[in-house]
């Protein structure tokens, strides 16, 4: 049976789910992955943990081998992996850091490398880009973007199209908010529902203010081959909203882009559109390609097990993909 070593930084909601899921399918995956180590800034350096180490993280009892932020780059540059499996938290204020300094030491220690943190992917495409082609491994975030549900994944399937627009929920909280104001609920009470649900941000107002979104919506544009940046993006969060307002229509929070213009907001939609009806933490992307005209890809795009799925169908193509490469 082929064997991969992975090394995980970051154990929250995550790092968890991805644990346990790796346990629980092994079975099914046809291949040894063995978890040679976690780095967790608050709880240390575990080597070699057994899946025990899942309830001792419950109880608040897991403790591993001290570790200062600075010595993490230094633990992943030694570290015998052939994978390392980053879930560390959105840290927009310093644009990704230290997530994107664990990937690129990950990349050039001769690691590939799988993300679900939206900041360095978003703030540092073109360098990650760049150290996976000079090192020669891959760098895989399908997290970043509807946690497990396809989205610009989907165009792996799909070649020779060309996306003309995409238009796209991109954020669980915000629409888990919106149907629930709807349903009656004030603001606070929908955006608690959605804190204790796991859907939100540890900062909830990266996603009230539609940041979350527009994060997602440059990783989309990259992916896709635009050039545009965070700064680029017009950016509406749902604050100000008033479901009441807008009679038959349905506001929903939207993620827009062409090759042009990328742009968050708050927009009425007819109940006939698709999006309309996309309730509660689902997600939607359509994709206007020129081929095929519109296709749209409904999902959960937020939630612990939904986004450790991502890790895992990044792990997956990563394994086949070093396989067929013979690398
Ligand atoms: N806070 C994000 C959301 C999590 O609500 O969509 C997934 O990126």
């Amino acid at each position: 049976m082929r064997e991969y070593r992975v090394l995980i930084i970051g154990f929250g909601n995550v790092g968890q789910a991805f644990f346990e899921l790796l346990n629980l399918k092994k079975h099914l995956l046809g291949i040894n992955f063995i978890v040679t180590g976690i780095i967790d800034r608050s709880r240390g350096l575990i080597s070699n943990p057994s899946p025990g180490v899942i309830s001792e993280a419950h109880t608040g009892k897991l403790l591993g081998k001290k570790v200062v932020l600075d010595q993490i780059p230094g633990f992943i540059e030694e570290s015998n992996a052939d994978i390392v499996c980053e879930f560390t938290d959105l840290n927009i204020k310093d644009k990704g850091e230290p997530a994107f300094t664990y990937l690129s030491t990950a990349l050039r220690s001769g690691k590939h490398v799988i993300t679900t943190n939206k900041g360095p992917v978003a703030f540092h495409y073109d360098e990650l880009m760049e150290l996976s082609r000079k090192y020669n491994r891959l760098i895989r975030f399908k997290g970043t973007v509807m946690a497990g549900t396809p989205s610009f994944n989907i165009l792996d399937l799909l070649p020779g199209t060309r996306v003309e627009y995409f238009m796209g929920i991109l954020n669980g909280t915000t629409n888990y908010i919106l149907t629930r104001m709807y349903e009656g609920l004030t603001f606070d009470e929908a955006l608690r529902e959605a804190q204790e649900l796991g859907y939100a941000e540890a900062d909830p107002s990266l996603d009230i203010d539609g940041v979350d979104p527009a994060l997602k919506a440059v990783i989309l544009s990259r992916v896709i081959g635009w050039r545009h940046r965070f700064e680029d993006v017009e950016v509406q969060g749902i604050r100000d909203v008033d479901v009441k307002r807008h009679g038959d229509r349905v506001i929903k929070l939207i993620a827009h882009a062409n090759a042009d213009r990328v742009y968050v907001k708050p927009i009425p939609l007819e109940r006939g559109n698709i999006l309309a009806n996309v309730s509660r933490n689902l997600n939607a992307l359509t994709l206007k390609l020129d081929t095929l005209g519109e296709i749209t890809v409904v999902g959960p795009g937020a939630g612990r097990m939904e986004t450790a799925q991502a890790a895992l169908t990044d792990l997956m193509y990563i394994v086949n993909h070093v396989n067929y490469l013979g690398r």
